[in-house]
């Protein structure tokens, strides 16, 4: 008897062993199979990069991440190569742009050092303040992580010297954000999409081009230097050259939703997504949480209100500084080109980035008449163009 009962004593243990291998191993593998790709390797940190281009709203969507607790969030690193050397063209500068981002979303900031001067700070970084993180601890006591900074009060307090709290901030937050203007294409950046530490995922925003045209007219000099990059240093006549740079980011746009889009690498698939700035100024705060969910942040009600806030201030406000956001109603903005640009500017703007128009989603205004009636509404809804692979093909089981 004794050993019939130390036997069923034994029994009910391996079951219950049994039982919670089981669980365990269901866990693990259920983990495995659902969880984001590249989430063991890249430490369960995600990579984002806001991909755009000069005034396309970029400033605001990457405020949309730089004030989120979870995130570490860095303006336009690459605009460190753009000022250094002399007289480079876009191409050239491509892969050396391509790896800059590389190791800032490592958050390994040395190859910032042939960028910067000698004995460099904090506030050598361009547009330093913009970043909440660099406002927040550990990298400065001034604002408590899960609360908005202001730019200029952190500019004032927050310098200090060499990179290394830069770098020790970075480690410490989920989600590395990166801004870029500076990129044309999307190959260059396969690599990234490649690497097993990084969880990349890219935000293509997109504006009505002639909004844009109308924006760099009002700071026409902030880019003499970076028209002249996008322009591979031609000789091109100074009424030619807004058209040509407009032009050569059409291109651009085309070129890379196209790529991400139509005939998508594997590689690519759930990485991209593109974002009119039009849809975000008309339902920001839909838009914005589609945006955070896409690269799995919470929004929070804070956040919510924020969004609300800097999206609905008062008046039209004149944009004199280059990088400023500020809260004005942002959808009566987006169309301030149909009172403001002149007719004959409209038809060139078309002209050039038709291709881009068409595929984006934006109507043509063919005369002065069609530019002025508001009621025109101009943005082609979303799901009239936008074509997704996401419902025809369910996810790949090998890329899990
Ligand atoms: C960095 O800060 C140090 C000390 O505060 C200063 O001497 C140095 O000039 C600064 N470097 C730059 C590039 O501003
Ligand atoms: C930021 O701080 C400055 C200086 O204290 C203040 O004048 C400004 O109103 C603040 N800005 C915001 C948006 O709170």
């Amino acid at each position: 008897m004794p050993r019939c009962s130390l036997n069923l004593a034994t029994m009910i243990f391996l079951v219950m062993l049994q039982g919670t291998v089981v669980v365990l191993f269901y866990s693990w593998y259920s983990q495995l199979s659902l969880g984001p790709c590249n989430s063991a390797s890249s430490n369960g940190k995600v990579h984002v990069l806001l991909l755009s281009s000069w005034r396309s709203g970029s400033s605001f969507l990457g405020q949309v991440f730089s004030q989120h607790p979870s995130v570490f969030y860095l303006m336009e690193p690459a605009w460190h190569l753009w000022t250094k050397l002399k007289k480079p063209s876009a191409r050239v500068l491509r892969m050396a742009t391509r790896d800059v981002l590389r190791s800032v979303f490592q958050c390994d900031f040395s190859v910032m050092d042939a960028y910067l001067p000698e004995q460099h700070n904090v506030s050598s970084l361009f547009m330093w303040s913009h970043s909440r993180a660099l406002c927040s601890p550990p990298a400065c006591p001034l604002t408590p992580r899960n609360q908005f900074s202001n730019q200029t009060l952190c500019f004032k307090k927050c310098d200090s010297r060499g990179l290394k709290q830069v770098q020790q901030a970075c480690g410490t937050y989920s989600h590395v954000v990166l801004k870029e203007v500076r990129f044309f294409e999307l190959e260059s950046l396969y690599p990234l999409l490649q690497d097993p530490s990084l969880d990349l995922r890219i935000i293509h925003l997109v504006r009505d081009p002639r909004a844009v045209l109308r924006s760099r007219e009002a700071s026409a000099k902030a880019f003499e230097n970076d028209n002249a990059i996008v322009l591979d240093q031609r000789n091109v006549p100074a009424a030619e050259v807004q058209y040509q740079v407009m032009q050569e980011i059409c291109r651009s746009h085309v070129r890379i939703n196209e790529r991400a889009q139509l005939k998508p690498p594997p590689l690519l698939k759930d990485r991209y997504k593109m974002v009119r700035y039009e849809d975000m100024v008309r339902d920001p705060h839909g838009e914005i949480n589609d945006l955070y969910k896409f690269v799995g942040l919470e929004m929070t009600s804070q956040l919510s209100e924020w969004i609300y806030k800097v999206t609905h201030g008062k008046g039209k406000g004149s944009k004199t500084e280059a990088f400023k956001i500020t809260s004005r109603d942002a959808a009566v903005v987006s169309e301030a080109w149909r009172s403001m640009l002149p007719y004959s500017k409209v038809k060139r703007v078309q002209e050039v980035c038709k291709g881009a128009m068409k595929l984006l989603g934006y109507r043509m205004v063919n005369n002065v008449k069609e530019q002025k009636r508001f009621e025109l509404d101009l943005l082609v809804p979303r799901k009239q163009y936008q074509f997704s692979w996401l419902p025809a093909n369910t996810k790949d089981p090998s890329k899990s």
